[in-house]
C-alpha cells in the first residue's frame, strides 16, 4: 500500500498516475507506504544475502510484475583498515556500488524505475545523464525490451558509460549543452511523447536506491553507523539513502539515523553553499566544472530533499577540489584495492579533508559510498598515472626497467 505525494504541499498522487512532480504545485514527490500493512520477515532479512529485491515489501512495484532486474544490488562493504590508518580515523568501510552489474549505483534504482515503467504500460523510456544513468538505462531498457533515449552534454562524458550506452541499443543524443540543460529537455520531451522519465526526479527510481541504506545496516548487523559519505551531483541518491535508513527507524529495525554528509566538488557545489548559508533551496551554478564529470551539475534537482536529509539527520556538506578527488582515488587503488571513477573518490576525500579540519571525529565509524567503477573513466586514469614503460623484447630490458627507480 503506497501513494505519491508532494513534500511542497502534501497533495497525494495514486500510484496509477504517471506523474514526476506534483500536478498542483510542481514540488518533488515522494513515494509513502502504510508501514502498518508491510509484514518484514525478519528471518529472511537476517538469512537472505542483500539484493535490492530481497526488500521488495517495501518497494513500490505491483506484485504482479515481474521485476527487470539483471541481479542488482549485494555489492560488498568492506572494512578498510589501511585507509582507515590514513585518514587518522577509527572505523572506516567502504560500500562499493561500483561493483553492480553496469558499474555503478544506477542499476538500483533503474531495475524499480524500468519495471515501473512496464507496470504502468510505458512504451518507451528516457532520461538525461552525466552518463552512468544512460549506461544503466540503456542496459534494463535492452532487459526490458523497449527503446531508450539518452541525453548526454557532448564532450563531458567518461568514454565507458557512452560504450556501455550505444552497446546496449539505447538512442544516443548528444547534447550541444550541459546535463542541466539536458534535463530540462528531456522532461518536455517525456511530457509531450509519452516517454517514461528515469531521472532522479521520478521518485521510484529513489526507491530502488534507497536499498543502499538497508544493505548497510544489514551487512553492518544491524548495527547504525554513525556518518554515511557520499558525493552528491544531482541529490538523489542522498535523499533516496536518507529514506532507507528513515524506513528502518520506522519499521523499528533501528533506532538512529547515520549523519548523513554530501561531498561535491568545487567546481559544482550549490548544495554545499546552500548549506553553508543555512538555506533550503539551492541557487543554481550556471558553469559547473570538475574532472569528476558524473557529477559536473550545477542546478540539482533533487536539492530540497537532499538538504532535508543533510539538517534532519545533522550531517553536513562540502566540497573537495579535483586533487583531492584524485589522491583519494589513488589511496582506494593502492591501499585498499577498490578501483573507482573520480566522482566516487570525492566521498573519501570528503573524509580526509573533514578529520583533518577536525569537524569529522576520530572516533566516528563512517561508510563512504563509492559510486561508480574505474573501467567508467580510463581517459582520465591515463592522465593521472605514469605510462607504461616501452622495454626490448631481452630480459636485461626488463630487469633494467623492473629496478629503475630502486
Ligand atoms: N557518483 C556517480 C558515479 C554518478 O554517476 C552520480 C550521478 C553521482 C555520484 C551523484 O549522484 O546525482 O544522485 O547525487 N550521476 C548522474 C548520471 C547524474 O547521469 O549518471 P546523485
Amino acid at each position: 500500500m503506497y501513494h505519491l505525494e508532494c513534500i511542497e504541499c502534501g497533495k497525494r498522487h495514486t500510484k496509477a498516475d504517471v506523474v514526476y512532480t506534483c500536478s498542483k504545485c510542481g514540488g518533488l514527490l515522494d513515494v509513502i507506504y502504510d508501514y502498518s500493512t508491510i509484514e518484514l520477515d525478519m528471518d529472511k532479512i537476517k538469512k537472505q544475502c542483500p539484493s535490492v529485491w530481497k526488500y521488495r515489501e517495501m518497494l513500490p512495484v505491483d506484485e504482479n510484475q515481474e521485476p527487470i532486474s539483471i541481479e542488482e544490488g549485494g555489492t560488498p562493504l568492506y572494512k578498510c583498515d589501511r585507509l582507515a590508518d590514513r585518514i587518522g580515523i577509527k572505523g572506516l568501510y567502504v560500500k562499493h556500488e561500483g561493483l553492480n552489474p553496469t558499474g555503478s549505483f544506477k542499476d538500483r534504482g533503474m531495475t524499480v524505475g524500468v519495471s515501473k515503467a512496464i507496470e504502468l504500460g510505458m512504451k518507451t523510456v528516457a532520461c538525461a545523464s552525466t552518463g552512468n544513468t544512460s549506461a544503466s538505462l540503456g542496459i534494463y531498457g535492452a532487459r526490458a525490451g523497449i527503446p531508450a533515449v539518452v541525453l548526454l552534454p557532448e564532450g563531458k562524458v567518461a568514454l565507458g558509460k557512452v560504450a556501455q550506452a550505444l552497446m546496449h541499443g539505447a538512442k544516443v543524443l548528444s547534447l550541444r549543452g550541459n546535463f542541466d540543460e539536458a534535463l530540462v529537455l528531456v522532461r518536455q520531451l517525456c511530457d509531450e511523447e509519452k516517454f517514461y522519465l528515469l531521472n532522479s526526479v521520478n521518485p521510484y527510481r529513489l526507491e530502488g536506491q534507497k536499498t543502499i541504506g538497508f544493505e548497510i545496516i544489514d551487512q553492518l548487523d544491524f548495527n547504525v553507523p554513525d556518518r554515511v559519505m557520499l558525493p552528491v551531483g544531482n541529490a538523489g541518491n542522498i535523499t533516496a539513502i536518507y529514506k532507507g535508513f528513515k524506513e528502518f527507524m520506522n519499521m523499528r529495525l533501528t533506532e538512529k539515523i547515520p549523519k548523513m554528509t554530501g561531498i561535491q566538488s568545487e567546481g559544482a557545489a550549490p548544495i554545499v553553499k546552500a548549506y553553508q548559508n543555512k538555506q533550503n533551496d539551492i541557487t543554481p551554478e550556471t558553469h559547473p566544472d570538475t574532472i569528476a564529470t558524473a557529477i559536473r551539475i550545477g542546478n540539482p534537482v533533487n536539492a530540497k530533499k537532499a538538504l532535508k536529509a543533510i539538517y534532519e539527520s545533522k550531517g553536513l556538506a562540502d566540497t573537495v577540489n579535483d586533487d583531492e578527488i584524485v589522491q583519494a582515488q589513488k589511496d582506494l587503488a593502492q591501499l585498499e584495492g577498490i578501483g573507482v571513477e573520480p566522482a566516487s573518490a570525492s566521498s573519501v576525500a570528503g573524509l580526509k579533508k573533514l578529520v583533518d579540519e577536525g569537524i569529522i571525529g576520530k572516533d566516528e565509524t563512517v561508510v563512504c559510498v563509492t559510486t561508480g567503477h574505474l573501467l567508467k573513466d580510463p581517459q582520465e586514469v591515463v592522465d593521472m598515472c605514469p605510462k607504461p614503460v616501452v622495454v626490448d623484447a631481452t630480459i636485461e630490458s626488463i630487469r633494467k626497467a623492473v629496478f629503475e627507480d630502486k
